[in-house]
């Protein structure tokens, strides 16, 4: 095997494409798996290259658990949930944040990193709820509802964040509503979390008053009752695990509703002959690296905008970004919308 002048040996190279081959093997998710001997290989000379990258730029690479698993366990820093990576966001010391997710994961990193370049390898990944409201919208719905609290899920714009009066992410949104000391809530943008987080407060006791708006996620919004009760009647002793985007006659007749994150540990945590999980494919493929005893029965779906990532993506949006690949934010915007995302820690870290 011949290697490129200057760059990585022939061992080296060999060297990451057993790394990659050995930390993908387990992955097997519906779509096939072409993560083969020559597949890894073929992507070694790219994982060393981002690698280098990272150290040449002082840049660090945040990867939401849905983007493709190569990038995963081939070139990402930190892995999580969206609330874990804003966290990760805050604190990095790096000059440059590539953000393997969608952009409004990417925004929120510029919002909390504003000294940061952050770059997203492709910005055509959107998402589906933030998409669905934009500031002016916003304004028009408060301007109906003026003496609630405005809530909204971390799945939206910088411009929606910049008008609320505090964020919240899947794996708080329940405690920090409960906490707030206003009745009514307008939340936003997602109708089904909305849905959920009704149901949720109910059976806490809570008297509160949760006004929505009618954003859904195109993977979550799709999953059914019947797909569960077919799956419980194939696999007994099925574990169904849901995310709050599901409706809520799904989340209401599943094991478990949480994170993505809280998705993992309660796998990790429950011993069960098998699982069903409703959610994007990639938290199923790193459930089959990171947990190799569970088994999953499939059901999950893929996210067009999650899987827009890629390494030579990645590697482009590190050797020389293009302008569409930088955040760039209205100053005054990033610092309303900060207000938001630092009471969320705030609350977080209180309830
Ligand atoms: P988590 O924060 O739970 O990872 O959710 C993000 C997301 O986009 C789910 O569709
Ligand atoms: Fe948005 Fe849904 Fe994709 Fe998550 S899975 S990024 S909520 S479209």
């Amino acid at each position: 095997m011949s290697s490129p002048p200057f760059g990585p040996t022939a061992r080296e190279i060999e060297a990451e494409g057993e790394r990659l081959f050995r930390a993908l093997l387990p992955v097997d998710c519906e779509a096939g798996r072409p993560w083969t001997w020559d597949a890894c290989q073929a992507m070694a000379p790219l994982t060393l290259e981002i690698n280098a990258l990272k150290r040449e730029r002082n840049a660090v690479i945040l990867a939401h658990s849905y983007v493709e698993p190569e990038i995963i366990y081939g070139v990402a820093d930190f892995k999580g949930d969206s609330y874990q990576l804003s966290l990760q966001a805050r604190d990095a010391a790096a000059k440059i944040i590539v953000f393997a997710g969608v952009v409004f994961m990417a925004e929120t990193a510029k919002i909390l990193s504003p000294e940061a370049t952050v770059v997203v390898p492709d910005r055509r990944s959107g998402c589906s709820l933030a998409e669905a409201m934009d500031g002016a919208e916003l304004d028009r719905l408060r301007a109906l509802h003026p003496d609630a609290a405005v809530v909204c899920y971390i799945n939206s714009t910088a411009e929606v964040k910049a008008r609320a009066d505090v964020c919240v992410t899947s794996g708080n949104v329940f405690q920090i509503v409960q906490a707030l000391p206003q009745r009514r809530i307008l939340f936003v943008p997602d109708r089904l979390m909305a849905d959920n987080l009704r149901a949720q407060l109910r059976r806490w006791g809570s008297e509160k008053e949760i006004i929505s708006a009618d954003g859904t996620c195109l993977v979550h919004d799709t999953f059914t009752v019947a797909q569960m009760e077919d799956a419980r009647a194939r696999f007994p002793g099925l574990k169904v695990v849901t995310h709050p985007e599901c409706p809520a006659d799904v989340a209401a007749a599943a094991d478990f509703v949480g994170s993505t994150g809280a998705m993992m540990s309660y796998v990790r945590n429950t011993p069960a002959p098998h699982f069903l999980m409703l959610t994007e494919c990639g938290l199923v493929s790193r459930l089959q690296v990171e947990a190799p005893d569970k088994r999953f029965i499939g059901g999950c779906r893929l996210c067009p905008h999650m899987k827009r990532n890629s390494l030579e993506k990645i590697r482009d949006a590190l050797r020389a970004p293009r302008p569409d690949q930088i955040i760039t934010l209205d100053e005054e915007v990033r610092r309303r919308a900060a207000r938001s995302l630092e009471r969320m820690f705030a609350l977080a870290a209180a309830n």
